[in-house]
């Protein structure tokens, strides 16, 4: 299940998005920040559509998924017997980004040798390939992704201080889909459209009860975990109608249990309604105004429930 497309109704989103196209034609450096599957390539490749490059290569790399000893030649290629083993010449990643746009992806895991090697192609746009006696030079427009929090690694001089200022031009921080609360539900309802359309079934739907066990779940995972869940969830409910006790979210029983916060039959409308306001204030991060908002009451509602109820709540 791939998407193309940036789907979402969060203003923060939307606010990242406009920024994103307005930098779009620029070359300037973009850093994004954010935790796993929250959609940092999806933007990098967002971006590079927008741009004037757009019909020139998007090429990624990810830094954490090669082995040390390999990164210098996938970034910079080889030439004929700059090696054992190199039997022929190799193109490395920047090469094919030419014109186009580099997506280094959790650029944390660069070692410091390469980190200064990157820095040189940004301020000299040229590259050498291993075992090669001549720079070439090469356009390219670099985006960074890590879920990492890079000053931190600064600090700790794990990460190059001139690299991350470098890279910083457009900084770019991805909020966790659990505080998306809007992406939370037409990220949902989405998925379960894509779901049903790829496997060829009848549209289903998201019962209420269904809605609010994924609002109240910290997607650790972000948008990757929710599109597993949903596509899982429709491939197993036969049923139109998906509800609660159909979405098997890994961890959400042990998560729960402690708490005991699910609402089953038996509970008086009262203590419904105590759980509710408590799970979603605990959504919110305390935040009464963006609570009484979800919550569909006015402030002044909520407080007084809060009062009613002698909940033991955060301050905002
Ligand atoms: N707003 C969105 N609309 C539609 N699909 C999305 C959205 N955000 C993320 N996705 C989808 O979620 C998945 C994860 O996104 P992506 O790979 O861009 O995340 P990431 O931040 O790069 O994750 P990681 O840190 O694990 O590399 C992808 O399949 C992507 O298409
Ligand atoms: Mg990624």
């Amino acid at each position: 299940m791939t998407a193309k497309v940036i789907h979402t109704a969060d203003p923060q989103m939307k606010r990242i998005l406009e920024i994103s196209e307005s930098v779009a034609a620029s070359r300037a450096a973009v850093l994004i920040h954010g935790e796993s599957g929250t959609g940092k390539e999806l933007l990098a490749r967002y971006i590079h559509s927008k741009s004037n490059r757009a019909s020139k290569p998007f090429v990624a790399l990810n830094c954490a998924a090669v082995p040390e000893g390999l990164l210098e030649s996938e970034l910079f290629g080889y030439e004929k017997g700059a090696f054992t083993g190199a039997d022929q010449r190799k193109i490395g990643k920047f090469e094919h980004a030419h014109q186009g746009t580099f997506l280094l992806d959790e650029i944390s895991e660069l070692p410091l040798s390469l980190q200064a090697k990157i820095l040189r192609v940004l301020q000299e746009g040229e590259i050498e390939r291993v075992g090669g006696l001549k720079a070439i030079k090469v356009d390219v427009r670099i985006i960074a992704a890590s879920n990492k929090v890079l000053t931190d690694m600064v600090a700790q001089h794990q990460f190059r201080e001139d690299l991350f200022y470098r890279l910083n031009v457009i900084p770019v921080e991805i909020p966790p889909l659990r505080n998306r609360p809007r992406d939370l539900e037409l990220l949902s309802q989405f998925f379960v459209e894509v779901s049903c359309t790829e496997n060829g079934l009848a549209l289903k739907k998201l019962d209420e009860s269904a809605l609010a066990k994924i609002k109240s779940w910290r997607w650790p995972g972000n948008v990757r975990e929710l599109q597993n869940v949903i596509e899982r969830t429709v491939l197993l409910t036969a049923k139109p109608v998906i509800s609660e006790q159909d979405l098997h979210i890994e961890g959400f029983t042990a998560a729960a249990a402690g708490r005991d916060t699910t609402i089953r039959p038996g509970m008086t409308v009262e203590e419904a309604e105590r759980l509710l306001i408590l799970k979603t204030l605990e959504h919110t991060e305390q935040n009464r105004t963006r609570a009484a908002e979800l919550l569909g009451i006015s402030i002044r509602t909520l407080r007084n429930k809060i009062n009613e109820y002698k909940m033991e709540v955060g301050l905002e």
